[in-house]
């Protein structure tokens, strides 16, 4: 049979027997593969158009280039008839799918929400500051003058003689009072950056949630009684804190909450420095000195907090590497 009957026989007949397999897919792909597949009838007519002489060649090419569009037309004109499932035809639907992940929250993200969820619930607004500070509100403001030595506390990145990446969420307090009467009930969760060594255990950035809390009245009873409640509902009812003395320049009296952690594995000895306690938190009374500062009258009581998210977040979760945190490793994220 010459090339010019197999093109017209193949016309004769596709129309029908592709119509012929409306709803039937397999007998779909069948055809397909016949008359389009690599060794089909159209494959067929190509090796033969190399065998035919050269004056003939561009008419028969351009013969089986329609015929090829026109049988690849009337399997779409059937795919369109057909339900959803059976579209793709030459599609094989054995294949395995494609992998697909869905994000997960990160750690600190899910430690801030947790708590700030707990102070929300009773009453305490959410602030948010600036990362880049002036010295003013990052120190002086709190009453950390140039020149005090608790400024050695907080390696400071500085931007440029004025400008720092704020050490503390505590300069945000500064910016609230500035711009709100008391009374004041505040949490402004954030990041913090600090100059330290990058190790397991510190790294030049990290997380806190500052607390502020403002009025007439407020005694350390009170911000005992908040830590408390906060500890009970992150932590668990049973969980046991301590409070002990310590200083910042910006509360007086100071004090650091520890929480109760445990002696029962190397680990946690490790973690609590054989103590069993852990510290959590620093927290105190309003120094009237930071009132003075924001303008506020001197007959104002308050307390104030600074909630360490990482640690939180390591002890939570089993993190052993702080680095972790912050190196967006898939292989890391993906466990949460
Ligand atoms: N700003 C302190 C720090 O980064 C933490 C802190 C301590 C915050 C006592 C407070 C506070 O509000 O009252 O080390």
């Amino acid at each position: 049979m010459s090339a010019s009957e197999k093109i017209e026989n193949i016309q004769k007949t596709y129309k029908s027997e592709i119509g012929s397999a409306t709803n039937n897919p397999e007998k779909l792909k069948e055809l397909y593969i016949k008359f389009l597949g690599r060794k089909g009838l159209v494959a067929d007519l190509y090796s033969e158009l190399a065998l035919l002489p050269n004056d003939q060649k561009p008419i028969f090419g351009q013969k089986i280039n329609k015929l090829k569009i026109d049988i690849q037309n009337a399997f779409d004109k059937v795919e369109v008839s057909e339900s959803g499932k059976d579209k793709n035809i030459g599609f094989d639907y054995s294949l395995p799918g494609n992998d697909f992940f869905q994000g997960s929250i990160h750690p600190i993200t899910k430690v801030l929400d947790d708590i700030s969820n707990i102070f929300k619930s009773i009453g305490f607004s959410i602030f948010s500051g600036n990362e880049i500070e002036d010295e003013f509100y990052n120190f002086e403001a709190l009453n950390i003058p140039k020149y005090h030595p608790a400024r050695d506390m907080q390696d400071t990145y500085y931007l440029n003689a004025n400008k720092l990446l704020r050490t503390h969420t505590s300069a945000s307090q500064i910016h609230f009072m500035e711009n709100n009467k008391p009374p004041v009930k505040i949490i402004s969760p954030g990041r913090v950056y600090r100059n330290e060594d990058i190790s397991v255990r510190s790294y030049c950035l990290f997380h806190q949630i500052e607390g502020l809390y403002v009025d007439k009245n407020v005694s350390f009873a009170d911000l005992k009684g908040v830590m408390e409640f906060f500890s009970k509902k992150y932590f668990g009812e049973d969980v046991k804190v301590r409070f002990r003395p310590s200083y910042f320049p910006f509360t007086e009296p100071s004090a650091e909450m520890d929480i109760y952690w445990g002696l029962e594995s190397e680990s946690d000895y490790r973690i609590t420095k054989g103590t069993g306690w852990l510290e959590i938190l620093g927290c105190g009374m309003v120094d009237p000195e930071v009132f003075k500062s924001v303008n506020y009258d001197s007959s104002l009581t308050g307390y104030a907090f600074g909630i360490g998210i990482e640690r939180i977040a390591m002890l939570k979760y089993g993190i052993t590497d702080i680095r972790l945190l912050y190196e967006g490793d898939i292989r890391f994220l993906r466990q949460f």
